[in-house]
């Protein structure tokens, strides 16, 4: 049988990590896929550098948008990050060379995923991304597959590992934040750009893209009423913890008879509920729908080999034949829905 041939864009915490997978799982994945995954060629900023596995057997790539174009590839995995620049160019012509898109790029989901959803079906190819939202827990799966008869009333959770570290910390260890922000940069738990996580865009971004899955609506990141960390303080988690509550950043988004509801801010969850005993770089979601009532997933939401992990779950799915996009309907005819924050009742 043919192999599936990837091309892999981005080589550092989650790049590594699929490199890992193909190589150390390979007769795994193909007796589950029915056939090899490959890669061709692999791309990162610097060539030589030590990544802790071997990539002599592949072609290189200084250029991602050459990496994504070539002949040899059938699925271009974008893992280099950053929601324009060459994640974004890099995909487009990947989807104009006709090629399957595997990406965990929710900065550019957020800001573009319609538009290349759409460009996408237009080109007749498939566009995933799993690993974007939680990383490991496999929600989209979840909330396309596994709940595929459900009418969706709410989705809700914990998306960003290093918010709730910190605020966790916090509670724990009765530490102010500017004393745990330093400390999480000192782990490395926080993005280069830190305000992504603390000012809850890095949430707002996955709630966004969760959001249009679950309600079949555009991505619209810009409705998100967002809200971060950054002015929490440590007598507002003490005030809490008299109350038997814990503050974690929680996401909501519901359809209500104004629209669709989104917001992403510090809120009061009961201390013995399983959001309020989420501890350190967990995250949780929470899914609601009419025949199931309430499914609650709970895992790790970043790092090498969980983030590796739900990018092969797509992977696998695209080796097995299955061309449904992660929007799973035609994106085209996906609507915006109007935001109840900004209607008028
Ligand atoms: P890293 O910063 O560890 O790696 C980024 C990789 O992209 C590096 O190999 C870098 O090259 C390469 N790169 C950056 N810019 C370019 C460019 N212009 N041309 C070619 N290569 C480039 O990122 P992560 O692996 O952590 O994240 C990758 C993606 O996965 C991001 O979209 C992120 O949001 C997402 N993600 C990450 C998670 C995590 O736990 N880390 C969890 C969920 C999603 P070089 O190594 O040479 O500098
Ligand atoms: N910075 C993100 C987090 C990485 O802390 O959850 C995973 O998306």
């Amino acid at each position: 049988t043919d192999p599936l041939r990837l091309g892999i864009a981005g080589l550092g915490t989650v790049g590594t990590g699929v490199v890992k997978i193909v190589r150390q799982k390979a007769s795994l994945l193909a007796a589950r896929a029915g056939r090899p995954i490959t890669i061709s060629a692999i791309s990162a900023r610097t060539r030589d550098k030590d990544r802790g596995v071997t990539l002599s057997d592949y072609a290189w790539e200084d250029d991602p948008v050459a990496l994504a174009t070539r002949d040899d590839v059938d699925v271009f995995v974008e893992l280099m990050g950053g929601s324009d620049g060459p994640a974004k160019a890099a995909t487009e012509a990947a989807i104009a060379a006709g090629k399957d898109v595997v990406t965990a790029n929710k900065a550019m989901l957020a800001h573009h995923g319609q538009a290349l959803a759409i460009a996408a079906e237009n080109a007749g190819r498939v566009l995933r991304f799993e690993a974007a939202v939680a990383g490991g827990i496999p929600v989209i799966k979840a909330l396309t597959e596994g709940l595929a008869g459900n009418e969706i009333t709410r989705v809700m959770g914990v998306m960003n590992g290093t918010c709730n570290y910190i605020l966790t910390r916090m509670q724990s260890a009765g530490l102010p934040y500017d004393t745990v922000f330093d400390e999480a940069a000192q782990l490395g738990y926080l993005e280069a750009d830190p305000t992504l996580d603390v000012g809850g865009i890095d949430a707002g971004h996955k709630l966004s893209l969760l959001a249009s899955i679950a309600f079949g609506t555009q991505v619209d990141f810009d409705a998100v009423d967002l809200e971060g960390i950054e002015k929490v303080t440590i007598a507002d988690i003490r005030h809490a913890a008299d109350m038997d509550y814990r503050i974690k950043l929680l996401g909501v988004a519901r359809m209500t008879g104004r629209g669709l509801e989104q917001r992403m801010s510090p809120c009061l969850v009961p201390a013995d509920s399983p959001l309020g005993q989420l501890e350190g770089g967990t995250n949780m979601v929470v899914l609601e729908g009419d025949m199931v009532e309430q499914i609650v997933l709970r895992g790790p939401g970043a790092g090498e080999g969980p983030t590796a992990s739900a990018v092969m779950a797509d992977v696998m799915d695209i080796a097995r034949g299955c061309r449904v996009s992660t929007f799973g309907q035609p994106a085209k005819g996906l609507q915006k829905a109007q935001s109840a924050l900004g209607a008028t009742p």
